[in-house]
């Protein structure tokens, strides 16, 4: 079947099996460049490991430490004649090349918020690995289905307190335009804590601790984002900000059950704004980071997930001097994003941006192709116009 592209609003419906191999091929050939961590991980659970930071993660914990991986996603298997979601195919893609490194690598495909799918994770890693000592989280989900209740949590992308009115951009058309979002009600700002929060993060910390899987020493880390005032309203003071504290809560309670643990940690990592599935869908946002990419590539600082991960490995987390806290007790890797020089160039674009200047202002372009890269399209060395299978079986 010859795979292209059908892009339905801030979702690709199609994926390209090739193409995504070749995308964690680049992440791969990054993280190898860089050269070998000293004292890196060495058995790692990614929970969220198929797209994004989870995947930048698996790849820079692998291929930067030779490290066993164990990846827990939830994606949708391909079917004859229909593409799976790119998740799957990044997913085999990395085992095919960690299994050809030498390195140990399986994966859970379920709803990493079930007990069923920690108990099936919690056993492979008794039976394979024995322990862990590094557990990244990095989930991004629109629901959860409570464990103990059953109740199905869906999170809100939305103000608190008060309705919110700014620019976006549909950027698969190229329109800038106003948005007003009504503000969240009590039960949305609660689901969306009972989603993106710390709870569930906790549950995995304390099932991996009861069963002994977690090493002295081992570390764990969530991903966070905070971002300049232009975006405040609808991420850090939104419902998606007040998840993000209630997973700074759980970071502080799951790093005193690591620091007892034979002195390891757990911590939150601020990263940069960056295109990914989830960030898509998030109004206002791919606005911004169109005008950042423009900013951050001129100034010659622009990471992708890759960059921004393999930099916390190297810089912090597995550095001699260790890592490098906030006054709250972050990691921030947002730093270039944050640099006061670079947030004044975007504030200066930000109120004159149109739909007719868009190309020239921004790097909607580049948003495009990098939007494009997540499903498999646009990756050099692939051939676009030859017929390729879908259907994969997972590793
Ligand atoms: N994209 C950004 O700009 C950005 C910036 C800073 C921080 N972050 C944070 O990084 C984290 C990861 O986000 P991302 O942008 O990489 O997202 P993403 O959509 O690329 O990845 C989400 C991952 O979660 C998995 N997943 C979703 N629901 C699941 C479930 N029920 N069970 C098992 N797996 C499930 C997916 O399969 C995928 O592997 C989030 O906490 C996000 O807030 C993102």
């Amino acid at each position: 079947m010859i795979i292209r592209p059908k892009v339905r609003g801030f979702v690709c419906v199609t994926a390209h099996p090739a193409g995504c191999a070749a995308h964690v091929d680049e992440w791969i050939g990054h993280v190898k460049g860089k050269g070998p961590l000293k004292n890196g991980p060495k058995k790692v659970l990614v929970i969220g490991a198929s797209t994004g930071y989870g995947l930048a993660s698996r790849v820079a914990a692998a291929f930067g430490s030779n490290a066993a991986t164990l990846g827990i996603f939830f994606e949708r298997p391909s079917e004859e004649g229909r593409t799976a979601t790119p998740g799957w195919y990044n997913s085999i893609g990395f085992t095919r090349a960690a299994h050809a490194a030498g390195l140990y690598a399986k994966n859970i495909n379920g709803d990493a918020f079930s007990n069923e799918i920690k108990a099936q994770a919690l056993e492979t890693i008794k039976n394979d690995l024995g322990q862990v000592d590094l557990v990244v989280y990095s989930l991004a989900s629109p629901r959860r289905t409570h464990p103990t209740t059953g109740v199905v949590h869906k999170s809100v992308l939305k103000p608190v307190g008060v309705s919110y009115t700014n620019k976006t951009v549909d950027t698969d058309k190229g329109i800038v335009s106003q948005v007003t979002i009504d503000p969240a009600s009590d039960q949305e700002v609660a689901d969306t804590v009972a989603v993106m929060g710390g709870e569930d993060w906790e549950l995995w910390i304390n099932a991996l601790k009861s069963a002994n899987l977690l090493a002295p020493g081992a570390q764990s880390v969530a991903y966070s984002y905070i971002g300049p005032e232009v975006t405040w309203a609808i991420y850090k003071n939104g419902t998606i900000g007040i998840a993000k504290n209630d997973l700074e809560r759980a970071a502080k309670s799951i790093d005193s059950i690591l620091k007892a643990n034979g002195g390891g940690r757990a911590f939150i990592s601020v990263n940069k704004a960056l295109v990914t599935q989830a960030s898509s869908a998030i109004p206002v946002v791919p606005l911004y980071i169109s005008i950042l990419y423009k900013i951050m590539k001129a100034a010659g600082t622009h990471e992708g997930c890759i960059e921004q991960i393999q930099r916390l490995f190297a810089d912090h987390m597995y550095s001699a001097r260790g890592p490098v806290f906030d006054e709250a007790g972050r990691v921030r890797v947002d730093d270039w994003e944050m640099r006061p020089e670079i947030q004044a160039s975007v504030a200066a674009i930000w109120p004159r941006v149109t739909t007719e200047n868009l190309a020239a202002e921004t790097d909607i372009a580049g948003y495009r192709g990098e939007f494009l890269k997540l499903f498999g399209f646009g990756l050099k060395g692939i051939d676009y116009e030859q017929d390729i299978e879908p259907h994969m079986t997972m590793l």
